[in-house]
């Protein structure tokens, strides 16, 4: 018989260690693993009889769910079109970003257009949630107030009141008298996040959990979290910047990848209807090294600006400093203008940016960071009323992306008159754009900048 023994878990990524170490093998975080209890109850012999599923066939008539909106059209649309009852969602982001701002107001206009709404803190005093919502001018909102950090008591109350949603803010503060650990660790965290999650679907109440997010970009305490929910919404945004980006990284219940923009006010968050406006809002006068690229975030396209400046450097291997894109990508298109177009970056430094604070992972801003180098380097302007999009394969050669005419029209839309693209894309949706079809990034370095 083996005797149980305590396991040794990552609290950044979840993986199970035999040992104490400093590092963990699978996300190779440094002092991230903690010691943990063996369940108590271990698996009974098998063979021991079973309870019988009930199973039924695929084409069983389920109406879609029935969605809640909340009247905020940003967070509804990141939820995939409002929330759904029962559903567990985690909202993660860094301290201080305004995650509590956003689910106040979120659960105050849920309850005003008529949910019962609860809003269970477990970080701030009631006296201090509702100074917040005084200076948000939700106070007449009718949202139950608790500050409580014991789930036990947290659940009792929202069994006896059976609300319709419950925000608990944060996931970190909880714990379980069950459970011999301290709040935030990862033994906590994942164990009061499996009650909610579990009481959710068992008593038919929606849950919003906030969690923090560590340096590292996960939410602390552990990654687990994020399996065990339906709906995981990320909360970005630069401190410097009043944008915030609500981003639905996981979604059960709608599409992933799309985003809510947000803008911090001193009345709390306003939504962003036209983000591709506000990314833009900052452009002065065309200048070397910025190029616009039509991209799309979720279903909707929204227009960033590319910026880009090339410096000699003193440095025997030169600066790649790479914001809001992925820098691997960067190297990449670096790689394919040097061997395939012969425009070297050797002996310079490289700065790339996208304006805004926005992060771009599509592959389709390769031609606009292509763009935006090429005009740094070349100190020669893209004309201010022209967008750019396309993917670069390694043989330089561009193909086209998907959702061109939308890329297009929201382009049009905003008053540019010119686009590049790749040759053989669907160009409907440009009337009135003058076209420039492209093959290859040699026939765009050639007609753009003159250079080969
Ligand atoms: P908060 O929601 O407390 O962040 P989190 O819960 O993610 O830790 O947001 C705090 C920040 O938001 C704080 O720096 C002040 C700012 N803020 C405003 O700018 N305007 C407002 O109306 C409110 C309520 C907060
Ligand atoms: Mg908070």
């Amino acid at each position: 018989m083996s005797k149980s023994t305590s396991s040794f878990i990552c609290s950044s990524c979840g993986t199970a260690h035999k040992k104490w170490q400093g590092r963990c093998e699978g996300c190779g975080a440094w002092n991230s693993i903690v010691e943990e209890a063996p369940l108590s109850s271990g698996p009974k012999a098998l063979g021991a009889k079973g309870r019988t599923i009930a199973l039924t066939d695929l084409a069983t008539e389920e109406a879609p769910p029935p969605r809640a909106g909340s009247g905020i059209a940003e967070l509804d649309r990141v939820l995939g079109g409002g929330l759904v009852p029962a559903s567990a969602i985690l909202v993660g982001g860094d301290p201080g970003i305004g995650k509590s701002t956003l689910l106040l107001q979120a659960a105050a206009s849920f309850a005003t257009s008529g949910l019962k709404c609860l809003y269970i803190s477990g970080e701030e005093a009631s006296a201090q949630v509702r100074m917040r919502a005084q200076r948000l001018g939700l106070t007449t909102a009718p949202v139950g107030l608790g500050a409580e950090t014991n789930l036990r008591d947290i659940l009792t109350t929202l069994d006896a009141e059976r609300p319709d949603l419950a925000v608990i803010d944060s996931i970190q503060t909880m714990w379980l008298d069950t459970v011999e650990a301290a709040p935030g660790s990862v033994s906590q965290v994942r164990a009061a996040a499996h009650e909610l999650v579990t009481f959710a679907k068992k008593r038919g109440v929606a849950i919003i959990l906030v969690g923090h997010v560590t340096k590292e970009g996960q939410i602390a305490g552990p990654r687990v979290v994020e399996h065990m929910v339906d709906t995981v919404l990320y909360f970005e945004g630069e401190r410097g910047h009043q944008f915030r980006i609500l981003r639905a990284v996981k979604n059960r219940f709608g599409p992933a990848d799309e985003i809510g923009v947000f803008e911090m006010t001193g009345g709390g968050l306003a939504e962003v209807t036209n983000p591709s406006a506000l990314f833009l809002s900052s452009r002065d006068t065309p200048a070397p090294g910025s190029a616009v690229f039509a991209g799309i975030e979720g279903t909707r396209p929204v227009l960033t600006e590319i910026q880009a400046l090339v410096a000699p450097s003193t440095l025997a291997s030169p600066r790649r400093t790479v914001v809001g894109l992925d820098s691997g990508r960067v190297s990449t298109i670096l790689a394919v203008l040097e061997s395939r177009c012969g425009i070297p970056f050797a002996g310079l430094d490289v700065f790339l940016n996208v304006a805004g604070g926005l992060r771009v992972s599509e592959p389709a801003a390769d031609l606009a960071v292509a763009g935006a180098l090429l005009s740094a380097r070349e100190d020669v302007a893209i004309p201010p009323d022209m967008v750019l999009f396309g993917e670069i394969s390694l043989s330089g050669a561009l193909r086209p992306v998907g959702q061109t005419e939308n890329r297009l029209k929201e382009a049009s839309k905003l008053g540019f008159q010119q686009a590049t693209v790749p040759s053989r894309s669907k160009t409907g949706g440009g009337e009135g754009m003058k076209l420039r079809e492209m093959s290859d990034l040699t026939a765009f370095v050639g007609e753009m900048f003159g250079a080969g």
